[in-house]
């Protein structure tokens, strides 16, 4: 019986593990992630731990879903210090399967999801959400999860998750996890440490701006209007700007009025760290205090 938190890197040793979990917790929860652990990452895993479920997470740095652009051998690495955080976290078992696992030799078949996957983050990194499909779906088979936790920090992630489990009749229930933020406003991103001090300084800036563009639109202000007036803001703090766009949260289509279930979404770039942040549009959160909007 599993006691402590277990590290499997074979899928014959992972398997009567998840079953043993399963079995002992009733339910069995996965939280995928790709190292390098912070507090973000703590949120999933402790949803998932409060849940009652058995936890397994994963960390694997897929590939896949790195472009040529993407500096996949400068992806921060720290095994030893998220094994400890994980134990502490409540997590039961860690599955850090290679890439000959992952991909084995000869593998010819991949995930490609449309409608949410197509822009944004797909247009900006071409084959970036095929990598994460796939992966997601390869780790779904292999642990056999009831539930799988994502974070809404990922905004359109989540949505090509949930959108490939409706289409491929998957049977994880997705459940998105809200952004965990600095007390600044900043989002936690493994990102953040390679941000020089004056770009730190700057980054709080995308979310309280993303935060005013909310406020404006529920005021009734027109939504091209005020996209350009933050996004003239945003560039005049220094950021290079790859989308700001309100759109619909779950189709990720572009919007040009305010509907029920909208989000603003953003990538910005301070030199070579890209930022990634949303936030919903919604009454409730205009109207609300600091806390609603630090919840999203
Ligand atoms: P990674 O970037 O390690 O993130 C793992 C999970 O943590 C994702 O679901 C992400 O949305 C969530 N997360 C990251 N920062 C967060 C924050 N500040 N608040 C809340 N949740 C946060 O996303 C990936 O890995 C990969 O694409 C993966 C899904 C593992 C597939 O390879």
């Amino acid at each position: 019986m599993l006691r402590c938190m277990h590290t499997f890197r074979d899928l014959a040793h992972l398997g009567p593990a998840c079953s043993e979990l399963r079995g002992r917790f009733g339910a069995l929860a996965l939280v995928p992630t790709m190292g390098a652990l912070h507090s973000g990452h703590e949120a999933l895993v402790r949803a998932a731990a409060v849940s009652g479920a058995g936890v397994v997470a994963s960390i694997f740095v897929n590939p896949l879903q790195f472009g040529p652009n993407d500096d996949l051998a400068k992806y921060p690495r720290d095994e030893a210090g998220d094994l400890a955080k994980l134990e502490a976290w409540g997590c039961h078992a860690l599955w850090m399967p290679d890439v000959v696992t992952m991909y084995p030799p000869g593998e010819s078949t991949t995930v490609v999801v449309g409608g949410p996957a197509e822009n944004w983050e797909g247009s900006a990194r071409p084959g970036h959400f095929r990598g994460v499909a796939t992966v997601c779906a390869k780790l779904f088979g292999q642990v056999r999860p009831d539930t799988a936790y994502f974070g809404q920090k990922d905004w359109q992630q989540l949505q090509v998750v949930q959108r490939m489990v409706a289409d491929l009749l998957l049977s994880p229930k997705i459940v998105g996890i809200p952004t965990v933020r600095e007390p600044d406003g900043l989002a936690l991103s493994s990102r953040n440490r390679f941000l020089e001090p004056a770009q730190r300084a700057i980054a709080p800036r995308l979310f309280a701006i993303l935060q005013s563009i909310a406020l404006a639109l529920v005021g009734g202000r027109s939504v091209p209007d005020v996209l350009a007036v933050a996004m003239r803001d945003l560039t005049a703090h220094g950021f290079a700007v790859d989308y700001l766009a309100l759109v619909d949260g779950a189709s990720l289509s572009q919007l040009q009025t305010v509907q029920p279930g909208a989000r603003l979404i953003a990538a910005a770039r301070l030199g070579s760290v890209r930022l990634l942040d949303n936030v919903a549009v919604t009454p409730i959160q205009a109207q609300g205090n600091g806390r609603q909007y630090r919840s999203t």
